[in-house]
C-alpha cells in the first residue's frame, strides 16, 4: 500500500494533478464528502450539507480515467467483471468506485474525506451531538472496561464517535484495531493496526474482519476495537466479550436501538454456528452493557438521540434502560433542530460499577446518580465529595 509520508513532494503533486477536475475538492480541508454521479454531476458536502459544483470531467472516458487512476495506485483493480472497488487516496480518503454494467448512469464515484485532526470530544459537544455530562458517562464506562455498541445509519458519526470513545481508553494498555479501511486515529502508544483485505482477482486470499477478530484474540490484547461490525464476527466479539475481554468498542448499522439488537443477532447467525435465538440473545444480553444511538437529523446535524444500558433477559427479551435521550423541541427559524440531551433520572446498573472502578465520574452525573455505597470514603474522588 501506498503510503503519502513515502512519497516525494513533486510525486504528492503529480498524483493530486492526475485527479483533474476533482484535485481542489480532495484538498479543500473545509469538505467532507466529495461524490461524483457521472461526469457532469460532482458534488461535495461541507458542514453537513450537500451542495452540487460547477466542476465536470471532459466525457465519461475522462472519469473512468481518473478512476482506474486512483484504483491501481493502491494495486486494485476495476473493470466489468469487478465494477465495484473500494480504495484509498494518498493522503487516507477512503474512495468507493462504481461502474458499468452496475452504475447505469455513469461511472460513480465517492470520497470520504480522511481528516488530519479528527473531531474530539469537545467537537462534539459545540456541535450539539452531545451533552458534556454524557461524554463524562461514556468516558467513565470506556474507563471501567464497558462493552460499547455505537449504532447509527451510514453517515451519523460512528466513526467520528468510535474515535472519541477509544481516546477514553487509559495509555498503559494494549489495544488492538481492526477496520475495513483504517479510520481511526488513536493517540495511546499502544496500539496494533490491522486492516481486513478483499479478495484478489481470483477471488482467493481475503482476509475478512472475522478472521482478524479471531486472530486478535491470540494477540494478548487489552481492548479490541472493530470498525464496524456487519457480519459473523458479532459472534466472535460477544464470546470475546464474555471471556473476559471486556472493554471492547465497535459499531454497527442499525437505526435504533432495538434494532441494533436485531442486527446483531443477524450477524450471530451470519457466523454459521446454528445457535438457538434465546442462547444468543443471553450472549449478547451479557456481553453488552450500553448501546449509544447516533441520528442525522434532517437540519444535517449528527445527533447522540440515545444511551442505553442494557440490563438483562426476561423470558426470551432482551431488556434494556433509557440512560440518556435527546428531546426534540422542534425546529428554529433556520430550520435547524432545537432540544435537549439529558439523564432520563433512570439509575444505571453500571454506576456502581464505575463508583467501584474510581474512575473520575463529572459532578452533574454522581449528583443525579450518587454513590450508594454504604460506609466507603475517598474511593469516588473529588467529584464524588462535591456531589
Ligand atoms: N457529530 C458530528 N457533527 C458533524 N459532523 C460529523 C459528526 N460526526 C461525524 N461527522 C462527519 O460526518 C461524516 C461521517 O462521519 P463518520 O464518523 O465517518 O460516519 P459513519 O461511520 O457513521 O459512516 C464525516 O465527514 C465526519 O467528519
Ligand atoms: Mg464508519
Amino acid at each position: 500500500m501506498v503510503n503519502a509520508s513515502e512519497v516525494s513532494h513533486d510525486e504528492l503533486q503529480r498524483y493530486y494533478d492526475a485527479l483533474g477536475p476533482i484535485r481542489d475538492l480532495v484538498l479543500d480541508q473545509s469538505l467532507t464528502e466529495v461524490m461524483v454521479n457521472g461526469p457532469e454531476n460532482i458534488y461535495v458536502e461541507r458542514a453537513g450539507k450537500i451542495l452540487l459544483t460547477d466542476r465536470k470531467f471532459d466525457d465519461e472516458n475522462h472519469l473512468l480515467r481518473v478512476i482506474d487512476f486512483i484504483v491501481s495506485a493502491v494495486g486494485r483493480r476495476i473493470d466489468f467483471r469487478t465494477p465495484m472497488v473500494d480504495a484509498r487516496l494518498l493522503d487516507g480518503s477512503r474512495v468507493n468506485a462504481v461502474i458499468a454494467p452496475i452504475a447505469l448512469d455513469g461511472p460513480m464515484l465517492t470520497i470520504r474525506k480522511f481528516s488530519r485532526d479528527p473531531y474530539q470530544a469537545e467537537d462534539l459537544v459545540n456541535f450539539g451531538t452531545i451533552s458534556p455530562e454524557a461524554v463524562g458517562f461514556l468516558k467513565a464506562c470506556v474507563m471501567a472496561r464497558a462493552n460499547l455498541l455505537i449504532s447509527g445509519g451510514t453517515g451519523t458519526g460512528k466513526t467520528t464517535l468510535l474515535n472519541v470513545c477509544s481516546s477514553f481508553i487509559p495509555t498503559d494498555e494494549r489495544i488492538v484495531t481492526i477496520e475495513d479501511a483504517a479510520e481511526l486515529q488513536l493517540h495511546q502508544e499502544h496500539v496494533c493496526r490491522m486492516e481486513s483485505r478483499p479478495p484478489d482477482l481470483n477471488g482467493e486470499h481475503r482476509v475478512a474482519i472475522r478472521d482478524l477478530v479471531i486472530n486478535s484474540l491470540r494477540m494478548r490484547p487489552d481492548r479490541i476495537v472493530v470498525g464496524e461490525c456487519r457480519a459473523g464476527e458479532a459472534l466472535d466479539m460477544l464470546q470475546a466479550m464474555n471471556t473476559g475481554h471486556d472493554g471492547s468498542l465497535t459499531t454497527l448499522h442499525a437505526n435504533s436501538t432495538r434494532d441494533a439488537l436485531s442486527r446483531l443477532e443477524t450477524m450471530v447467525l451470519m457466523a454459521g454456528i446454528d445457535l438457538p435465538m434465546r442462547a444468543i440473545r443471553q450472549q449478547v444480553a451479557s456481553a453488552v452493557d450500553l448501546i449509544v444511538q447516533l441520528s442525522r437529523m434532517r437540519d444535517g446535524g449528527r445527533k447522540v438521540t440515545s444511551i442505553t444500558e442494557i440490563t438483562g433477559m426476561e423470558g426470551d427479551t432482551i431488556t434494556m434502560q433509557e440512560i440518556f435521550l435527546f428531546e426534540s423541541h422542534g425546529v428554529d427559524k433556520q430550520g435547524n433542530i432545537k432540544g435537549v440531551f439529558r439523564p432520563t433520572g433512570i439509575r444505571p446498573h453500571i454506576m456502581d460499577k464505575l463508583f467501584a472502578a474510581g474512575v473520575p465520574i463529572p459532578p452533574e452525573l454522581s449528583r443525579v446518580f450518587p454513590d450508594r455505597r454504604a460506609g466507603e470514603s475517598g474511593q469516588g474522588g473529588p467529584e464524588r465529595r462535591a456531589a
